[in-house]
């Protein structure tokens, strides 16, 4: 137990370097684009919007927000054992995702500087927002004497390649649930403060703040483009990426369940609140949104975390990697069809509210 203390039981690139978790379909991915066709968008039917989130961005509301108070100053060695090591990876996986906004918005910040200067700055202040947040999260990794080297991560990492339409839906969806997976983390400390095992998490309320306001800009960004939000192929789109989003989140957190035991949540519960708030906060911009209240929904997501249970279960074990691969295939099918199923529960319409007040 002493042992676990002192050093958890992760690879270190160098001595206190943690080196990356391995990428899968689940970690937080790392995007580019293609940065011609967003500096050509003629964004003018929403540009009041726009230049009124600019102005918002520059006031900077949490410029002060981030420093490590006296708080901090303490050892953290009472976060022990498995607690200790999910928390670690919590904070990884949360750096992981912070920084490759940063990296995103900065290049496109970089990039749309001649051609889309208006859009360029809100990229560039939200690459400012994104780089505070990561910053944080790693300073934190060092209290447990780790840290991320987000150069090498810069680097080594794969990027999606997503044309700008996807990458509105994507990252307006990241940061909308970011916005709600962190108030909902607050709030639930905020009553049950026995449970705040670490100050981090007395930041979320304005940290939080900065996501709605990006999950925002995107809103606001989409909305300049009709196009990307008014046929069906749109309606197909976002229900695809409503769906990858939430079914990430749930897999992956009720894999880390004890992560949020740890802060006397339920991860189940807390993943569905969530999926919920942040599926009727995209009715707001998406033509669609998902039937989460459906039975199947979750049932099928539920068939999914057995069978990702099994995978794990399967990749530790010793058998050759082919046979392996065998084991693991009906489970990757099964996977398959409960999503299949899952995205063709009937979702509900809500462009035909356009216009009205939502
Ligand atoms: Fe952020
Ligand atoms: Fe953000």
């Amino acid at each position: 137990m002493v042992d676990s203390l002192k050093k958890p039981q992760f690879e270190e690139v160098r001595p206190g370097v943690k080196s990356p978790a391995d990428e899968t379909i689940l970690t937080p991915r790392f995007y580019t684009t293609d940065f011609d066709e967003m500096a050509n968008m003629d964004i003018s039917i929403n540009e009041d919007e726009l230049r009124a989130i600019l102005e918002e961005f520059r006031i900077d509301y949490n410029r002060h927000h981030f420093v490590r108070d006296e708080q901090f100053q303490k050892s953290w060695d009472n976060i022990s054992g498995d607690t200790r090591k999910v928390f670690i990876e919590f904070l990884e996986r949360s750096c992981t995702a912070e920084f490759s906004g940063f990296l995103l918005y900065k290049e496109l910040g970089r990039r749309l500087k001649d051609k889309s200067p208006l859009l360029a700055e809100l990229f560039t202040l939200m690459s400012r927002d994104e780089a505070r947040h990561a910053g944080f999260l790693n300073k934190a990794l060092s209290d447990f004497n780790l840290s991320l080297d987000l150069g090498f991560l810069t680097k080594s990492r794969n990027y999606t390649f997503f044309k700008p339409k996807f990458i509105f839906y994507a990252t307006y969806l990241s940061e909308k649930i970011g916005y709600w997976r962190y108030i909902t983390i607050f709030r639930h400390l905020q009553q049950h403060p026995e449970h705040e095992i670490y100050p981090i998490f007395s930041y979320f309320e304005n940290w939080c703040q900065d996501e709605n306001r990006h999950g925002d800009f995107f809103d606001a960004l989409m909305k300049s483009q009709p196009q990307f939000l008014n046929d069906w192929k749109a309606r197909l789109w976002s229900r695809f990426f409503l769906l990858s989003v939430f079914a990430t989140m749930y897999l992956n957190d009720v894999q880390r369940a004890g992560f949020y035991e740890s802060l006397g949540l339920d991860a189940r519960e807390y993943d569905k609140f969530v999926i919920k708030q942040t599926n009727e906060t995209a009715g707001r911009v998406f033509p669609i949104v998902l039937d989460v209240e459906h039975p199947n929904f979750y049932q099928s997501l539920e068939k999914c975390v057995v069978n990702n249970e099994k995978l794990t279960a399967i990749a530790s074990s010793n058998a050759p990697a082919p046979i392996k691969l065998l084991q693991k295939l009906p489970h990757y099918v099964s996977n398959g069809v409960e999503l299949i199923k899952m995205y063709f529960i009937k979702p509900i319409r809500v462009d035909n509210l356009a216009g009205t007040v939502r």
